[in-house]
């Protein structure tokens, strides 16, 4: 069974290896939560991986935030408020969760999109301009 979500490097590769990592460690997280969700696993284990998801989610954003920081990104203020968007979603979609004991399609759509949208529509250009620079 193919993975929910896939790494490409060619696609998906910002060219700054730690920031690669966090976002590997975040796909990875989606994938576990996407493979036991179909599995039917228990409520309280799905939980655990909603709340890593959350925790990598929010390490991520720090240090890239710092990351762009220290390169003198231009775009930094404007990262960080689609950043804190970003989370105010996944905050609701964890409470909804929690409300309901369900991983909704539209969770996993937004996941998706998420991530695909972020990594090479908005991180990019921060990997962009430290080639630039
Ligand atoms: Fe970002
Ligand atoms: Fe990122």
């Amino acid at each position: 069974m193919s993975n929910y979500f896939e790494w490409n490097a060619e696609i998906y590769s910002v060219q700054v290896p730690a920031m690669d990592r966090g976002h590997q460690m975040i796909i990875s997280c989606m994938n576990r939560l996407h493979t036991q969700n179909q599995a039917k696993a228990p409520v309280a284990q799905l939980a655990r991986i909603v709340d890593e998801l959350v925790q990598v989610t929010v390490k991520h954003f720090n240090e890239e935030e710092t990351y762009m920081a220290s390169i003198g990104f231009p775009d930094l203020a404007k990262h960080k408020i689609i950043h804190k968007t970003l989370l105010g979603k996944i905050t609701e979609h964890k409470a909804q969760f929690d409300a309901t004991g369900k991983l909704t399609d539209e969770f996993f759509a937004f996941l998706k999109v998420w991530l695909k949208a972020h990594i090479c529509g908005i991180d990019i250009k921060y990997g962009r301009h430290r080639l630039a620079a």
